[in-house]
């Protein structure tokens, strides 16, 4: 199957139970249906190593004597597979820009930048019996050719579920960025871009919810090739050593 959305039979079924129940509420619930969350390049900087503190607060190090540089964000939500039923063997791991735009990766710093060193840059956190995750970061600095966005793998043991990126709705360069402009389906597009609203904390800080749905194939290998969408099924890719892009 490479179906972006929900398989029509589902559709239809939900649809026939929906008309059936009297269809009151059939506008809402059916606008609920599920949109499976496209895969994404990778890119080239999934840290080439990995930071001692791996936890799903990036904001701080063991040690650190401060939090990271930059406004903090939150977001979360539920991992779900294509039923909408939680998955709870499974783990969301974050790995994304610090304040400067660079990355725990050994090619990772922007030039005329700096890494910030007290920030995590890269995090894991297993599901709960819900399916919920959740992560607390920064906003992801901006570098050249790329809007801000936060780099999502979904794995269950070493098997790589899915790899892709979240979006902050309203940045000016999402309507340039090539990669997120690459997901055609709308549906889709917009399934990876959320609304970060002010948390209430009265320090700028940012959340969002965010739910993740599992089941579509990883794109096809003649389409990937040059383009570096993601791994073949079952397996993460091999690192292609290519230099560096604005991914
Ligand atoms: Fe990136």
């Amino acid at each position: 199957m490479n179906s972006f959305h929900i398989p029509s039979s589902r559709r239809r079924l939900l649809k026939s139970f929906l008309a059936g129940a009297g269809g009151i509420l059939a506008g809402d619930i059916y606008a609920e249906a599920l949109t499976l969350t496209p895969w994404q390049t990778e890119g080239p900087y999934f840290p080439d190593h990995l930071p001692l503190d791996q936890d799903n607060d990036l904001t701080k190090i063991i040690g650190g004597t401060a939090p990271a540089g930059g406004v903090i964000t939150e977001f979360g939500g539920r991992l779900l597979d294509l039923d909408g039923k939680p998955v709870t063997d499974a783990a969301v791991e974050l790995w994304q820009a610090d304040n400067n735009g660079c990355y725990i990766h050994s090619r990772g710093v922007q030039k005329g930048k700096e890494r910030d060193p007290l920030f995590q840059g890269y995090g894991k956190i297993a599901t709960n019996e819900k399916g919920e995750y959740r992560f607390r970061t920064i906003k992801p600095g901006l570098y050249t050719g790329r809007t801000r966005h936060y780099h999502i793998a979904v794995v269950r043991g070493k098997e790589r579920l899915l790899t892709t990126q979240l979006y902050h709705a309203g940045e000016p360069q999402n309507d340039r960025d090539r990669v997120l402009n690459h997901i055609k389906d709308e549906e889709q597009r917009l399934s990876v871009i959320r609304p970060f609203t002010e948390s209430g904390s009265g320090k700028g800080e940012l959340v969002a919810t965010w739910d993740i749905v599992l089941g579509m194939t990883p794109p096809d290998p003649e389409e990937r090739r040059g383009r570096r969408m993601g791994p073949p099924p079952g397996g993460r890719p091999p690192r292609d050593g290519a230099p560096p892009r604005n991914e």
